[in-house]
């Protein structure tokens, strides 16, 4: 009798210690998930990073940068011309994001002078994701979760400023250095012999194509018409629409080659859909369309490359793409 006395005892005991340290961890779990939530630290480039792919910066919440500017894509899309809201289309291909930390201008026609600059301008764009910026950032200010992290990172509530140097800080971020042409420019790696070949022709006299895709990113951030505006069937007239510079007719900002192979298609105008369609314009630009209107001078004659060396030149750029964004 005493002893089941005792082992009742002991049972009781048990259960008021074990209902004890259930009690104190579900204390413990709630107290750290609540602080866990609060306490997420944003940086300027965590916070862009989640603006990026925030479709509340759009009118009907249906488009983000990364829907047009997609990571699986090197950051560009795989249409010609891509779809905003209301499935309207942009009115020029969607360039990668990718390498613009050193870029003294956005937009094939340079219009905008810093990425936070640019980075408004598509949230307002009427095609684009056609939300008035004062709209955005009263979402955001309405948004607690946006609300705490731009006053934990900027110390103010959000703004257009802090919005677009938020964008500015993650896009700064997106520099690819990881790729075939790195490892060989590192000593790491040798050439193949086609990759050579491709090489030296991109650099050489013959193909030219160095004298305007040169730098570290193989852009010299000049504008210039390649023959791509006719003012027939070519309308988009560029630069000038900005300068208002006659010279300027059918200019467009020479895009970087970085990851090139990975972003088709191609031109301002997406008209383009792979690299050897590239080259074969390359090959006899001038006369490639009717009526071209105030083409280089540099392009004025056929470069004369055969298939072979047109294909060398495309195994060179594609030794431009990162790792990454090889396709496996
Ligand atoms: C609906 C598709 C679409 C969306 C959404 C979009 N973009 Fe773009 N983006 C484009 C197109 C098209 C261009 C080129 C337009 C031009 O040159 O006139 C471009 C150009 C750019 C450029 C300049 C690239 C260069 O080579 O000069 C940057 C940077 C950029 N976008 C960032 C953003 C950011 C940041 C967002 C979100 C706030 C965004 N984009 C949303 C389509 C889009
Ligand atoms: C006179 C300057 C010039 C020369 C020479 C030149 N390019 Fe370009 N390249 C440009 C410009 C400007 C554009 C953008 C034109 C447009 O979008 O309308 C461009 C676009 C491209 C694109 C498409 C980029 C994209 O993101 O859509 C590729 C690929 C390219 N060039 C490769 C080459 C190769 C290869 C050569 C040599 C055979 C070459 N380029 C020679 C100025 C030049």
């Amino acid at each position: 009798m005493k002893l089941i006395k005792k082992c009742f005892r002991n049972f009781t005991l048990m259960k008021q210690l074990l209902f004890a340290i259930l009690l104190i961890t579900s204390i413990a779990f709630i107290s750290f998930s609540f602080k866990a939530d609060k306490e997420i630290k944003y940086t300027k480039i965590t916070l862009g990073k989640k603006l990026f792919s925030e479709k509340i910066l759009s009118k009907d919440s249906s488009v983000s940068c990364a829907s047009c500017h997609n990571p699986k894509f090197a950051f560009a899309d795989t249409l010609a011309l891509s779809i905003g809201i209301n499935g309207n289309e942009t009115s020029r291909n969607t360039p990668s994001v990718l390498n613009m930390k050193n870029r003294p201008y956005f937009y094939y026609d340079g219009r905008a002078a810093t990425l936070a600059q640019q980075s408004l301008m598509p949230i307002a764009h009427k095609f684009e994701m056609g939300l008035p910026i004062a709209e955005a950032v009263d979402r955001l200010n309405k948004n607690l979760l946006y609300k705490n992290a731009f006053l934990q990172v900027y110390k103010e509530t959000p703004s257009s400023k802090n919005l677009g140097s938020s964008f500015e800080a993650y896009e700064k971020t997106l520099e690819t250095v990881n790729s075939r042409y790195d490892d060989w420019a590192n000593d790491k790696i040798k050439f193949t012999a086609a990759e050579e070949r491709g090489r030296k022709l991109f650099i050489g006299e013959k193909a030219k194509c160095f004298d305007c895709h040169f730098g570290d990113d193989f852009t010299g951030d000049q504008f210039k018409n390649i023959g791509l505006f006719n003012g027939n069937f070519l309308t988009d007239s560029g630069r000038i629409f900005i300068t208002k510079k006659e010279t300027d007719l059918g200019k467009f900002k020479v895009p970087g080659l970085r990851n090139i192979g990975a972003t088709a298609p191609y031109m301002h105008n997406g008209m383009f859909a792979t690299l050897e369609e590239v080259l074969r314009f390359y090959n006899n630009p001038k006369g490639f369309f009717p009526h071209q209107i105030n083409i280089d001078s540099s392009l004025n004659k056929p470069l004369n490359l055969t298939v072979k060396e047109q294909a060398d030149i495309i195994v060179f750029l594609k030794t431009l793409t990162d790792k990454e964004y090889v396709k496996k």
